[in-house]
């Protein structure tokens, strides 16, 4: 195991809840941490630096209290997108190092310059890769850990099997390995360490939260829906992604037969503002198992007994005895 020093004793489960765009509002955040989970939200979620200095400020203060009174709180993350298109980088990044934001994930770029910063203040720094090389790249930038966003996962999903990601990434990286797509449950995160990951990441199984940032009508998505309700598409952000049929129905849109080649597009086209994430909803593969719409403190009990129940599985000499 290759757990980052900071995460020891203060979690749960090896799990970290995911970084989702509108969904991971304060309270899903608040609710992992208190749960013992990782509570990660995108920086953008806030609509202003300003605003992300109070959401901030509201987290240190809100966790501090708790763990004064002798809470077990799990630390928090906060998301940077590092594409160039993002003009907030340099500013949300001075905010994390203000704060000391105890983990930093970064996505859609190099981690360069980020890095230095964050170990500055001895905070943790996790990139999102798809692929080995992007993976080469962000190990060479002295992230403390990857995230390996496979097959079947939410939002932009990469196309490679954990099953083939995984070994080959541990083969030159020896920092924290974390696992995401398509993991909904305690089992999933088990098979996740089995495999030879330190942790396991989850986004679409916190949507259907109580806590989550959601429409009701997108928890009904992910409760009634599975897998086969998923399109893997450019069309609506510019990136493959794994969208839900049924999203794009409401508008009128034939997901199997979409009018043109991008977002802005269908929107010019049909006369609609249809836009990724807020109007046309995103989940992983791992939606099939989801049944439910439970508050962050009863699910994460559930993973836990799940997880522990995994423990206990029997190894192939107990089931075939000689
Ligand atoms: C609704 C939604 C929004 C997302 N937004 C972001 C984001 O802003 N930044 C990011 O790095 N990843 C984003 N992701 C990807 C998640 O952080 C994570 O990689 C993914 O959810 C894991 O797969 P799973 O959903 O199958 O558990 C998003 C995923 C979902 C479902």
């Amino acid at each position: 195991m290759t757990l980052p020093a900071q995460f020891e004793g203060r979690l749960t489960l090896p799990l970290i809840a995911a970084p989702m765009f509108i969904v991971s509002g304060a309270e899903l955040v608040l609710a992992a941490c208190r749960a013992g989970v990782i509570g990660t939200f995108p920086s953008l979620n806030c609509r202003t630096t300003d605003d992300l200095d109070a959401r901030l400020t509201h987290l240190d203060n809100v966790l501090a209290a708790d763990a004064a009174c002798g809470r077990r709180v799990a630390p928090y993350g906060v998301n940077l997108i590092c594409h160039r298109t993002n003009t907030r980088l340099a500013a949300d990044t001075e905010l994390v190092v203000r704060h000391r934001v105890p983990l930093v994930i970064t996505s859609g770029g190099s981690p360069r310059g980020i890095v230095e910063r964050v170990h500055g203040y001895g905070g943790v720094v996790l990139s999102d890769v798809t692929d080995a090389r992007w993976a080469r790249k962000a190990a060479a930038a002295g992230v403390d850990g990857l995230i390996l966003v496979c097959a079947g996962a939410g939002g932009h999903a990469g196309t490679m099997s954990p099953f083939a990601l995984l070994p080959e990434v541990r083969a030159f990286f020896s920092g924290t390995i974390v696992l995401a797509g398509a993991i909904s449950d305690g089992r999933a995160i088990r098979a996740a360490e089995v495999l030879g990951a330190d942790m396991a990441y989850m986004g679409t199984r916190f949507i259907a939260t109580e806590e989550a940032n959601a429409d009701a009508r997108y928890r009904a998505m992910l409760i009634d829906g599975t897998a086969e309700d998923l399109i893997y598409t450019d069309v609506f952000s510019g990136i493959p992604a794994n969208m839900l049929r049924p999203s794009i129905r409401q508008f009128g849109l034939d997901p199997d037969n979409l009018p043109a080649k991008n977002a802005l597009n269908v929107s010019k086209e049909l006369n609609i503002d249809v836009k990724a994430w807020r109007d046309i909803w995103t989940a992983g593969q791992g939606l099939t198992t989801i049944h439910d719409a439970p508050p962050v403190a009863a699910l994460v009990a559930r993973l836990r007994t799940e997880y522990e129940a995994a423990l206990r599985c029997p190894v192939m000499p107990d089931r075939h005895p000689a």
